[in-house]
């Protein structure tokens, strides 16, 4: 039974290829977790294709909220405000939650909270561990984002170094595709590489102002296998899967280690999509023999789902932050304090 100080949060994801609605209470406990992949339509393609991920949000989006509110035993007068993702991601995806969530609330005279996807991930930390307060050094690792960020308090993040080109889970999706693996690869990749040893060197993945850049490697597991081929060799694809783990996630560890060192941080904590990586979760533990609380979200609150977006929410609603009716949708939206490359 919600009590008079609960606040109930609606939250509403669809900026990719996942429908997700969540209902949360006090930014700390899942009432309920509704995710509808598509992942099964764009396998077909060998990746995500906008249009039809539109198309399936939009066909999904009323069942997946419906689903959201019965599974949580709450009606629409139980929910404080609607929380939605409206960046970053693909518009077309987008606009479907948004415009969703911006009737629903208009409809039913609710606050609507407008929230940034990867200040969502950083939010699925709140809902594992449920004592976690900034300040604390989170590594953001998705399909979109790869950062080391020092998040000061739950609206104040400041971004330390970031990658300069493609992010670490979209390396993983384009080397499992050289290695002829199925959408999304990260997962392939890192049952792939459990089987495989570190064999093959490549350059690291921190430029030399601590920055991050993926594309090189990316490249370099591709050279690898064309000259085995042009050998006529054949390689284990075990061991490039791991080798290639290795080196995506060691420079991230390396840089990790010297920012915590820097900032004297107490806690660090893991967010995205990766965050899920066994190799990356089971490097993260070296830190607690150094002392350091280490935050590992569920595996089920890695990849995108409304729960974090909800938690995101509520932060934002008991600070007064509202969005108007006229909010759109924002393909690009970096995170607050995140500073362009170029
Ligand atoms: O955070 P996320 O769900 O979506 C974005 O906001 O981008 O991240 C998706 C990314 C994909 O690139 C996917 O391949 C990767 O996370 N991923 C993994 C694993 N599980 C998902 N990468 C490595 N190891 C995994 N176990
Ligand atoms: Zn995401």
């Amino acid at each position: 039974m919600k009590q008079d100080n609960d606040i109930y949060i609606l939250g509403i994801e669809s900026s990719c290829d996942e429908t997700a609605s969540a209902v949360v209470k006090n930014g700390r406990e899942i009432l309920s977790d509704v995710v509808l992949s598509q992942i099964d339509i764009h396998r077909l393609y060998g990746g995500v294709v906008p249009e039809i991920a539109s198309r399936n949000h939009v066909e999904a989006i009323d069942k997946v909220v419906k689903k959201a509110l019965s599974d949580a035993n709450v009606t629409l007068g139980d929910i404080d405000a609607v929380a939605v993702t409206y960046g970053a991601g693909l518009v077309g995806a987008l606009l479907v939650g948004v415009s969703y969530a911006k009737g629903l609330a208009q409809a039913q005279g609710l606050p609507l909270v407008a929230v940034n996807h990867i200040e969502g991930h950083i939010c699925a930390n709140y809902l594992t561990y449920p004592d976690l307060v900034p300040p604390y050094t989170c590594l953001l690792t998705s399909g979109g984002h790869t950062a080391i960020v020092n998040v000061e308090d739950y609206d104040g993040y400041n971004v330390v170094c970031s990658t300069v080109d493609d992010a670490v889970g979209e390396a993983f999706d384009k080397v499992a595709r050289v290695l002829g693996l199925p959408y999304p690869g990260g997962p392939q990749i890192d049952a792939l590489s459990q089987r495989g040893q570190n064999v093959y060197k490549f350059h690291s993945v921190v430029t030399s102002n601590g920055n991050f850049s993926y594309s090189g490697l990316k490249t370099a597991v591709l050279n690898l296998l064309h000259n085995a081929e042009q050998r006529g060799e054949k390689l284990d694809p075990s061991d490039v899967a791991c080798s290639f783990t290795h080196t995506a996630v060691d420079g991230l560890i390396d840089r990790l280690r010297q920012v915590v060192e820097q900032n004297g941080a107490q806690t660090v904590a893991v967010a995205g999509g990766v965050g899920a990586n066994s190799y990356l979760r089971s490097r993260l533990k070296e830190f607690e023999r150094k002392g350091l609380r280490v935050c590992l979200p569920k595996l089920s609150l890695c990849g995108d789902n409304a729960s974090m977006i909800a938690s995101r929410g509520y932060y934002m609603y008991i600070n007064g932050e509202r969005a108007p009716l006229s909010l759109n949708a924002c393909p690009t939206l970096k995170l607050r304090g995140e500073k362009p490359h170029h």
